[in-house]
């Protein structure tokens, strides 16, 4: 039978992509999101793939919504921790409200859906966690003290559940994207987008395509021997060892 796949974040951006792969390698998907039902219904009827509405900042919210998927779809062996929002200010300018939304969903958000799925995988001797890290966690971004924060907040919770799933069959990795061509991006005011397309080697913004595909390799089973991992998907733009 299929594995079932739960993508949070699923309808947009680098997670529909995600969703997509999937789905084309033949996994069951869920996708969840938190705010445009517009948006999740028209990806739901383009893609056949089912949308869920939860935030992944209310812990309560993702145990719930997790038995839905559960109850329809059957365990979830696949969890991609993709949501995340900016709140974008240079520091002096940022409030205590920008900073706890950016760190509640993008940081707490992976304890609240990895949390609730963790027992169940342990218990069958297999999971895949992974975990939508991004540059500016490895970097630091001007203007992303909270962003940069919970994603290298991210990376520090993917290696040390690496290590606690490894006996257990579950592997724990991490992605950073760089500048994808997604709104959030797109969000950047063009000038400075422009700034940052300068100082790719690449010379261009990447697809969600690009993220994607090394989603579903993290999810396969050749994938088994590759835990704890950063894999960098950036045009050159930040080269860490
Ligand atoms: N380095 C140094 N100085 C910088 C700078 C940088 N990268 N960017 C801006 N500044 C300086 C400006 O030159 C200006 O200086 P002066 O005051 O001396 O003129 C000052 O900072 C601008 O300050 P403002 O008060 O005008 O700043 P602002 O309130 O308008 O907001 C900002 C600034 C919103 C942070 C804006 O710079 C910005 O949007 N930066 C891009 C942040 C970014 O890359 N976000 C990524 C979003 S996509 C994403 O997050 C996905 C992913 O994972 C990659």
């Amino acid at each position: 039978m299929a594995r079932t796949a739960l993508v949070t974040g699923g309808t947009r951006g680098i997670g529909r992509a995600i969703c997509e792969a999937l789905k084309a390698e033949g996994y069951t998907v869920a996708a969840n999101y938190a705010g445009n039902v517009e948006v999740a219904t028209q990806f739901t009827d383009e893609t056949g793939i089912p949308s869920y509405k939860w935030s992944v900042a209310d812990y309560e919210a993702c145990k719930d919504g997790i038995g839905e998927v559960e109850a329809a779809h059957g365990p979830v062996e696949i969890l991609v921790n993709n949501a995340g929002i900016t709140r974008d200010a240079p520091f002096h300018k940022m409030t205590q409200i920008q900073w706890r939304e950016v760190v509640e969903t993008n940081l707490s958000g992976l304890f609240n859906m990895t949390h609730p799925l963790w027992p169940a995988m342990r218990d069958r001797g297999f999971g895949r966690v992974i975990n939508i890290s991004s540059i500016n966690g490895l970097k630091g971004q001007f203007g992303q003290a909270n962003y940069s924060a919970a994603k290298a907040g991210d990376l520090g919770f993917t290696r040390s559940l690496a290590m606690e799933g490894a006996r257990k069959g579950i592997t724990v990795n991490a992605i950073c994207p760089g500048y994808i061509a997604t709104d959030m991006v797109m969000a950047v005011p063009e000038e400075i987008r422009n700034q940052i397309i300068a100082g790719i080697p690449v010379g261009r913004l990447g697809e969600t395509m690009d993220v994607a595909r090394c989603v579903t390799f993290l999810a396969s089973d050749q994938a088994s021997f590759i835990t704890g991992a950063t894999l960098s998907v950036n045009g050159g733009q930040y080269m860490s060892g």
